[in-house]
């Protein structure tokens, strides 16, 4: 008798985010092949996702890294992905996805790293990224990546390196807040892109491009 309560608390309470994280992990998994079996141990019976290979979490059992570097996948990002509140590490950098990336990256208040580089990604850069306000490291060069660099972008008071290069983007590039400690390194073989803007001088176009 004495062990039914704590269990019953464990089992209805304790597995609340793990569920949830799970649930967002294992999206992924679906949405995407994985020809090296990586994710082989992303098992949805489990109740713990802190248990599957390439997940960190914390001391709370919430998930705070994806080591998903150089895996050999491909598929598509999955909007769940913005489920994993206390993400810091996004790391899905040199695989073969493809696809755009989703809006609720943005959501991920925690993360510090977002690598997606030397994908397949194509759309947008999201403007909700700029909501990401602990962010250090946004590496999305060696993608398709088009249209506009977001002025929101500016306000990462946090950004020590952006990196945006040999993608498809295009217009002016933002020149405020963060982005004024950037090199046009940052920037480089994007065909379409028409360099710095210069304030004062020439409004920034918000238009197509
Ligand atoms: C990128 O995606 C296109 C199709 O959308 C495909 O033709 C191409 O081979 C892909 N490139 C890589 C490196 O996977
Ligand atoms: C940033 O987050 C706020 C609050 O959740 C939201 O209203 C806003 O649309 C987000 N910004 C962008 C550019 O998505
Ligand atoms: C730009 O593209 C050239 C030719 O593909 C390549 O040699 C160079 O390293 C690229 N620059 C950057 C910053 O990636």
């Amino acid at each position: 008798m004495a062990l039914r309560i704590p269990l019953h608390l464990f089992l209805l309470i304790v597995p609340i985010y793990a569920n949830l994280e799970g649930d967002a992990l294992y999206a992924l998994r679906r949405a995407v092949n994985d020809p090296e079996n990586v994710l082989q141990s992303w098992d949805p019976t489990l109740v713990d996702p802190c248990t599957w290979f390439h997940v960190t979490c914390d001391a709370q059992n919430r998930v705070t890294r994806l080591d998903l570097g150089n895996a050999k996948l491909s598929g598509k990002l999955v909007p769940e992905l913005g489920k994993l509140e206390r993400l810091q590490y996004l790391e899905l950098y040199m695989n073969k996805l493809m696809g755009l990336i989703p809006a609720e990256v943005g959501r991920l208040r925690s993360l510090v790293s977002l690598d997606l580089y030397n994908n397949n990604l194509t759309g947008s850069i999201p403007p909700s990224l700029s909501n990401l306000s602990n962010l250090k490291f946004l590496r999305l060069n060696g993608n398709r990546l088009s249209g506009r660099i977001p002025r929101e972008l500016t306000k990462l008071g946090n950004l020590k390196i952006l990196d945006v290069s040999n993608n498809d983007l295009c217009g002016t590039i933002p020149t405020s807040g963060s982005f004024s400690k950037l090199t046009e390194e940052s920037f480089m073989n994007n065909s379409r892109l028409e360099g710095p803007e210069l304030m004062g001088f020439v409004k920034y176009d918000v238009g197509g491009c």
